[in-house]
């Protein structure tokens, strides 16, 4: 990802000030893939890095609301959406709230107390709320019974759009989100629901299903920019991006060249749409289109080289040193 490098060298070389060069649960060779970053010390890191939440979303039939949906589903895994230190070290929302769920795994230093909490009211991410407390709390479920969360959901209600954007803006320090990616958040975050939870609730990772995320919101930023709303547009783009440069990291081992080249040039093209969408560009749908086409070149490529990545738990348990799980080849 030419254009994209600076941004990860910097963001890196935050993180590294910001865990002051410790590295945590993960072996110092995965400390490429950005979820290692936050595992508690000692973990195995093979499940959680190669493992997922399945999502347990009812998305919405009326074309609009499916729309907003979508926005607030990519919304959700982008990290550009958050400020300060959270968005520099690569945290979104999906982060804490996996697949729209928890993260039993999340361990951040000086923000975690055991895996699985966070203390969102701290200066580390926030200049607004840091309350002076070590409080880490327990990351709910947000695919749970409704009646066991706070934030009332009512969709009539201002209550969960006012929640969110007070975690953007004050407890993550983010810019103000464009309304429709507000919108986009409550709607997905509503969306979710424990009836809708597949079986079983751990999938493997897999790079299709990456793909098919980048794919989506690329779609979405499509529709923002027929409803003449680019700054939601941007925030799609940004997401797309963010989940190439998650696999692209993943695919930094020997004999996978012909894949990074794809995903580099996947993104410089994506670079320049979002450019276009920037400057009001008229033909920055027509970039997304071909971007759209082009996916379906390098997206069985990327497929058929995954036994060699790190989303194969043989190579993360190679490069961690943890036992090799049985039969990895059936992934
Ligand atoms: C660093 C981890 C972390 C990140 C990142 C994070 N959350 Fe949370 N979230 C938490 C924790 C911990 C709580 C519980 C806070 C409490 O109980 O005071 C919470 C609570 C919530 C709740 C309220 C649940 C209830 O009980 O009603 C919602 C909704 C929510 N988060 C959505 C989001 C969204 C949307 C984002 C991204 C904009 C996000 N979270 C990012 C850790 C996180």
């Amino acid at each position: 990802m030419d254009r994209a490098r600076p941004a990860r060298v910097l963001r890196r070389s935050c993180w590294a000030a910001l865990a002051g060069l410790v590295l945590t649960g993960a072996a110092a060779p995965l400390a490429v893939l950005h979820p290692a970053r936050w595992l508690a010390p000692g973990a195995d890191p093979v499940g959680p890095l190669t493992t997922t939440f399945a999502e347990c979303a009812r998305p919405p039939t009326d074309p609009q609301a499916a729309w907003l949906f979508e926005v607030g589903r990519a919304a959700f895994r982008t990290p550009e959406l958050l400020g300060g230190q959270a968005a520099r070290a690569g945290i979104a929302c999906e982060s804490c709230h996996q697949a729209g769920r928890r993260n039993p795994d999340f361990f951040f230093p000086h923000l975690s107390g055991a895996p699985g909490t966070a203390d969102v009211t701290t200066a580390l991410f926030s200049s607004h709320r840091d309350d002076g407390i070590d409080n880490p709390k327990p990351i709910p479920d947000l695919s749970g019974p409704k009646s066991a969360l706070k934030v009332p959901q009512d969709a009539n209600s201002p209550a969960l759009a006012k929640f969110i954007r007070g975690q953007i803006t004050e407890e993550f320090d983010g810019a103000e989100p464009p309304p429709a990616v507000l919108a986009g958040l409550a709607a997905y975050v509503r969306s979710l629901d424990p009836v809708a939870c597949p079986r079983p609730p751990r999938e493997p990772l897999r790079v299709a299903d990456q793909v098919d995320d980048a794919r989506r919101a690329i779609r979405t930023a499509q529709g923002a920019l027929e409803r003449h709303d680019s700054p939601t547009a941007v925030v799609m783009i940004e997401g797309a991006r963010w989940r190439l440069g998650l696999i692209d990291e993943r695919y930094s081992g020997p004999g996978l060249a012909d894949a990074r080249e794809a995903l580099r040039s996947a993104d410089v093209d994506l670079a320049s749409a979002l450019a276009a969408v920037r400057t009001g560009d008229p033909g920055a749908g027509v970039r997304l289109d071909l971007w759209l086409a082009r996916s379906r070149s390098w997206a069985p490529q990327l497929s058929r080289e995954e036994p060699r990545s790190l989303f194969n738990p043989a190579q993360v348990a190679r490069l961690s040193n943890a036992p090799v799980p049985p039969n990895p080849e059936a992934r």
